[in-house]
């Protein structure tokens, strides 16, 4: 989470389901997040409140700031490496968000840490007799040849579905919101960088989305009992190359950027540039960048026939996330 800057005055003023077209649930059990201390956990969870949820988070390290931002959540203290404090965090839950991730570990530790944990969790889940679990991860053709990261985010989903406990799975590109780590790469490389030499992966497709769509369809997919088994694609208005994705941001800033085409893409390279630029780790811009020379795109458009509504553009979702209107993080992972 916004590790954890925002104050309890303003924990409420950026929601972004008002407008959703499902209704809460009144009768649900409660709901746990994990990954509460991530970005995408640290949103979810004061929708969930808003809307009358009985909420626990799961988190590795207790902090008094939970109870200041989120006083109606149970805290678990929890990790995905033990089975015993997992067991303990699902025992009461009806439906769990699974949004554990381990990029920080970096490409040798994150992959076997991250399907361990999954493994782990549906084994508690199923245990536990969850109802539902919901997990969140990233777009990308299995059959295709995927970067290390995607190809992980999709054996995450499989692990989890191997259980009895049914899984809804959303799929998603790039995230644009204040704190995720691919927006504030992009945002910090148009600010820093007057000259940007680009690769030919920069030509690939990406479909990003805002991080209130996310949201809206985390917290949809939980008010709609007919997503539970299912797997959707979620993404944004527009799909975009990177370099438009650069050059919209630039010309948001007002800021006049030249892009000179360059044979020379070696990604160790860009990322190290990339990590100097920009408060993101290396290990974390390694596993993000090797995955731009694959295409990212909703192939399957199932999701608005339960939740249809229209998701904002690349160009709004900009202008939202510069605004710091999203509760910014002090550190970016
Ligand atoms: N951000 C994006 O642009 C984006 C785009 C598409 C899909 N997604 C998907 O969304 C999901 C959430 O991503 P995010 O951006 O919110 O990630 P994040 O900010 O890195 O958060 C990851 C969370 O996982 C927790 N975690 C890691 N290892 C754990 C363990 N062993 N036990 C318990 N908790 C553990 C971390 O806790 P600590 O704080 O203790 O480390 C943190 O709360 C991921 O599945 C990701 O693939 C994200």
């Amino acid at each position: 989470m916004n590790k954890h800057s925002s104050t309890n005055t303003d924990k409420n003023k950026y929601l972004f389901c008002d407008n959703l077209p499902s209704k809460p649930l009144m009768n649900m059990g409660k709901v746990l997040v994990t990954g509460a201390s991530g970005y995408v956990g640290g949103k979810l969870v004061p929708e969930l409140i808003e809307r009358g949820y009985k909420v626990r988070i799961m988190v590795r390290e207790t902090s008094p700031v939970y109870k200041t931002l989120w006083p109606e959540v149970e805290v678990a203290v929890a990790d995905a490496s033990n089975q015993e404090q997992l067991k303990a965090a699902l025992d009461g839950i009806d439906t769990a968000y699974y949004l554990i991730h381990s990029l920080r570990l970096g490409l040798r530790g994150f992959e076997v840490a991250d399907i361990r944990a999954a493994a782990n969790f549906r084994k508690a889940a199923e245990e536990k007799h969850i109802k539902r679990i919901i997990y969140l991860g990233g777009l990308g053709d299995i059959r295709s040849s995927l970067s290390s990261h995607l190809r992980n985010r999709i054996e995450v989903a499989q692990e989890l579905k191997k259980g009895r406990v049914a899984v809804t799975v959303l799929r998603a590109a790039v995230i644009i919101g204040s704190g995720s780590a691919s927006y504030e790469i992009i945002q910090h490389l148009v600010k820093a960088v007057p000259i940007i030499a680009v690769p030919s992966w920069a030509r690939t497709k990406c479909q990003p989305i805002a991080i209130s769509d996310v949201i809206k369809y985390l917290v949809g997919v939980l008010e709609i009992s007919e997503t539970s088994g299912k797997s959707f694609d979620i993404g944004g208005r527009d799909i975009l190359t990177y370099e438009t994705m650069l050059k919209i941001f630039a010309s948001l800033l007002n800021k006049k950027m030249i892009f000179i085409p360059f044979p020379f893409s070696n990604i160790r390279f860009y990322a190290y540039c990339a990590s100097i630029l920009t408060p993101v780790s290396n290990p974390i811009i390694r596993c993000l960048m090797e995955g731009l020379k694959n295409d990212v795109i909703c192939l399957d458009k199932s999701i608005k026939s339960f939740l249809p509504f229209e998701p904002v553009s690349y160009r709004d979702a900009l202008v939202k996330a510069m605004s710091c209107g999203e509760q910014n993080r002090e550190k970016v992972i």
